[in-house]
């Protein structure tokens, strides 16, 4: 799922994701931060941020099943820790990169760290 007015930041730039309200829980969304593509997913009321992109073959994580603050890529299996971006199960053995997240009044942004 992709929000609305979600446009593409510079690098090192802030990146509107969307209204909280538009972004439930469970939701993910995709936005461009610079050159990268990043997946916002809200779960458990925490916003997180991490490269829409599979450390194991490159396959796209967004769509995957969001589990015990982890995502299951959908191609092979590999599950990547939200908090930290470590990958937990093979085939995938390389941390996904983390984006910054920042609520500021209703809107969520994204930023790289
Ligand atoms: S591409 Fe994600 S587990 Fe293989």
């Amino acid at each position: 799922m992709s929000a609305p007015g979600t446009g593409a930041g510079r690098v090192g730039e802030r990146v509107l994701v969307g209204r909280i309200a538009d972004l439930p829980e469970g939701s993910q969304t995709s936005v461009r931060v610079g050159d990268q593509n990043v997946l916002v997913i809200r779960d458990q009321g925490t916003f997180y941020a991490l490269r829409n992109v599979c450390t194991h073959q490159n396959f796209p994580l967004e769509g995957g099943p969001v589990e015990d603050g982890a995502i299951t890529c959908t191609k092979h299996g590999a599950r990547f820790d939200l908090q930290t971006g470590r990958a937990l199960r093979l085939p995938a053995v390389k941390a996904v990169r983390l984006f910054r997240t920042e609520v500021e009044g209703e809107e969520v942004y994204v930023s790289p760290l």
